[in-house]
């Protein structure tokens, strides 16, 4: 790392001491990880997902790391749920300057292998899931000032198959991006969202890329050669939040090492099973 790009990845996090940051989706992989980011400079983050289990291990953790953090169990799909643990943690850390939206859930499967069921369960998480974060967070957000950060997937803008129920809810996700930094602008809230490429050590990936050989091919499809780590995506959502970014409204911003720039992924070897 250069001295300049050192410089500006140590001082980026500390402009979040004291700062609120909630996350839902919060209690794993890369939200997880933005979780920790963000902690590590003084935020105070409060993390949501559906498993209580899995939403204590992850404030316990960052709490051993020296953060500042609490949780709940809360299912996006339930507003009411999403704003009981609003209220819980406006309560303890008052407003919120960021709100990160990134619960989401895949598997790949053609459509006419997908039931409505199946297909409404991940526009339900993903899409209605960030509209309840978003749309219910807006009384408790800071004015002016706070940054909303969409966690959203190239199936938002690339067409893939056995991925029609991601396509169709992340491509919503980036309108709900848009739509919303206009609307919100006015109140001085910026709404962006971030897109991970191929991350490894993750769930989604793990779905994904469920083999070796799979695994190599997403590799070697990247133009940067390799898949991304969490931390990388952390970074980025580090920046967008922060004031170096304070003109950046309504924006998709790729972290994903070139990889989207040939378009949409083959996950045969994942329908098949591996
Ligand atoms: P992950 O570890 O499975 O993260 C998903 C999180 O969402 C989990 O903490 C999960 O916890 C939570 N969640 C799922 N359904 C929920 C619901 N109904 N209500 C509340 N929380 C819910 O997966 P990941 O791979 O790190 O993905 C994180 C984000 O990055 C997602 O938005 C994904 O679309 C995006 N992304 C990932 C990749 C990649 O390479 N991994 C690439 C592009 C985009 P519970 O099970 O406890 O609810
Ligand atoms: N192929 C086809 N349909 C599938 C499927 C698959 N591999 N997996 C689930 N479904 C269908 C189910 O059959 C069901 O439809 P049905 O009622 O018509 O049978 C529907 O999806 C809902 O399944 P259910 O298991 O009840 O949903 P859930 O709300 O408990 O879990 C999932 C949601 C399915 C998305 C689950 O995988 C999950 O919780 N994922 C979170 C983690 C994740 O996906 N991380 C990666 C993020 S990129």
């Amino acid at each position: 790392m250069s001295n300049q790009a050192q410089a500006v990845n140590e001082a980026l996090p500390r402009w979040y001491a004291g700062h609120h940051v909630f996350v839902a989706g919060g209690s794993s992989g890369i939200n997880l990880a933005i979780a920790e980011a963000f902690a590590a400079g003084g935020a105070r983050v409060f993390i949501i997902s559906r498993s209580a289990d899995r939403v204590e291990r992850a404030v316990e953790g960052i709490g051993a790391d020296g953060g500042d953090a609490a949780g709940c169990s809360a299912d996006v799909r339930d507003a009411a749920a999403v704003e009981r643990a609003l209220q819980q943690a406006h309560s303890r850390f008052g407003d919120i300057d960021v709100l990160i939206s990134g619960a989401a859930g895949n598997f790949v499967a053609p459509a006419l292998g997908m039931s409505a069921n199946g297909f409404k369960t991940v526009v339900d998480i993903d899409l209605l899931g960030t509209f309840n974060v978003i749309r219910t967070a807006h009384p408790y957000l800071r004015k002016p000032g706070a940054a909303v950060l969409n966690i959203s997937a190239p199936q938002a803008f690339n067409p893939t198959r056995y991925q029609v129920h991601a396509c169709a809810a992340k491509a919503g996700v980036d309108m709900i991006t848009r739509v919303l930094a206009m609307e919100w602008g006015a109140d001085g809230i910026r709404v962006n969202s971030l897109v991970p490429g191929p991350i490894g050590d993750t769930e989604g990936i793990q779905r994904l890329a469920p083999s070796e050989q799979a695994l190599e091919q997403m590799e070697a499809s990247v133009p940067l050669g390799r898949l991304g780590r969490k931390e990388e995506v952390a970074n980025m959502a580090l920046m967008l939040c922060s004031p170096l970014a304070s003109y950046v409204t309504g924006s998709v911003l790729t972290v994903d090492g070139g990889s989207s720039l040939a378009g949409g992924r083959d996950f045969s070897d994942a329908l098949a099973g591996g």
